[in-house]
């Protein structure tokens, strides 16, 4: 990996944090909830009369989420000092849009008019749409490498390609984006693909392990010390249920992690979302039986779709949603609007071609969806 130094945009390097009061108030207590304290905090400004209805959100919250993060920090097995290498964002998207701007130079106009350049991304299409809609909101290059795709029916239908991927790296290639299950094709990837582009690439790699917790193998998590330059994405909008929470982790060397705290706005992280967090993360024995459930259900789902006329392939999947492919997906994604059944219609995306992407739901959901695909799926091809 070359030295993040060298990595990071110039003007990062000399970029200080915002102090804030939290921060500043020297017991080193930057997770106080003052709320709850028996101190009296005059210095940031806040209402010490309190909120509506006696909320309690009148106080800033803790910047770095301490509190939460040793929660999190438990609950994946990391050791209590390795609190530093994790980032918390709103949603997965906020680590996303500040890696672009850590280490990603835009292209800029020239004054004659003309286009400048700047660094790049590789994605791997199709894939999870934000990587790219983050580098237009930041004017980054985006180089597209399309996952390989086997049409013979046999698994590995969608696969990295790895040696596209290393050939397409250029001196201004910044970050590869990886997502792995991937979203919309449902698969994991071959570790061994993986570990291939972080070891061949000197940047930054981020692995979208969005929905993990749903596939049969490991998270590169317990590894990450291995990989200086990965970054590793992870979500509580899955598997925990609770999308709109808007709470979404990345985990990485503390060098990195440092940068991603340095350049966030200061309480991206509202106490609602940490003190929610904070307590729901004791129900593990939940998760555990809500992913059992959704596995099970995924099941019922891929076979019972399988019998379905107008099915042409129900792909294997590692995610909380499968891809599924249609005879006439268009009409199938109508037809089931009008039955008030909404799935993500994929099917001009390249690849994809024939595609809906339909999530797990409740059995009662399930149940519905296929009884109603049976009432309008249309004869095979
Ligand atoms: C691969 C992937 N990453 C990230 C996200 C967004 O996660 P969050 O809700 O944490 O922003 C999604 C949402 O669908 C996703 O599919």
């Amino acid at each position: 990996m070359r030295p993040l130094s060298a990595l990071l945009r110039k003007h990062i390097l000399g970029v200080k944090p915002y102090s804030s009061a939290r921060s500043e108030y020297p017991t080193g207590n930057a997770e106080a909830t003052p709320h709850i304290t028996s101190q009296t905090f005059l210095d940031a400004n806040e209402n010490a009369f309190g909120s509506p209805n006696g909320i309690g959100v009148h106080r800033y919250p803790d910047p770095l989420q301490m509190a939460l993060k040793r929660r999190i920090a438990e609950i994946k097995n990391l050791s209590a000092d390795r609190t530093g290498t994790i980032f918390l964002g709103n949603g997965s998207d906020e680590p996303i849009d500040l890696l672009m701007r850590a280490f990603c130079e835009p292209s800029v106009y020239a004054p004659s008019g003309e286009i400048v350049l700047g660094d790049e991304i590789i994605i791997t299409p199709p894939t999870y749409g934000m990587y790219e809609v983050s580098a237009a909101i930041h004017n980054v290059v985006v180089c597209r490498v399309p996952l390989l795709r086997r049409r013979d029916g046999k698994a590995g239908a969608f696969s990295l390609d790895v040696d596209g991927i290393l050939q397409a790296v250029t001196p201004r290639t910044k970050i590869i984006f990886l997502c792995s299950p991937n979203n919309p094709t449902a698969n994991l990837f071959e570790r061994n693909a993986i570990e291939r582009i972080i070891a061949g690439f000197d940047g930054i790699v981020v692995l979208d392990e969005a929905y993990i917790d749903f596939a049969a193998e490991q998270s590169f998590l317990p590894h990450l010390a291995d990989f200086p330059n990965l970054v590793i994405l992870q979500t509580f909008s899955k598997a925990w249920g609770m999308a709109a929470l808007r709470l979404g982790m990345a985990f990485a060397d503390e060098g990195i992690i440092r940068v991603l705290n340095t350049i966030k706005p200061p309480y991206n992280i509202n106490i609602l979302t940490q003190e929610t967090a904070i307590s729901a993360l004791y129900h593990t024995d939940w998760h555990k039986d809500i992913v059992e459930s959704i596995l099970q259900e995924r099941q019922f789902l891929i076979v019972e779709l399988q019998k379905l006329s107008g099915v042409e392939r129900v792909f294997p999947s590692d995610a909380n949603f499968i891809l599924v492919e249609f005879t006439d997906a268009r009409a199938v994604y109508e037809a089931l609007v009008q039955k008030n059944i909404i799935v993500r219609d994929r099917s001009g995306v390249a690849l994809c071609e024939g595609c809906l992407r339909v999530t797990v739901g409740t059995h009662e959901e399930n149940i519905r969806l296929v009884h109603e695909l049976g009432q309008i799926a249309l004869p095979k091809g």
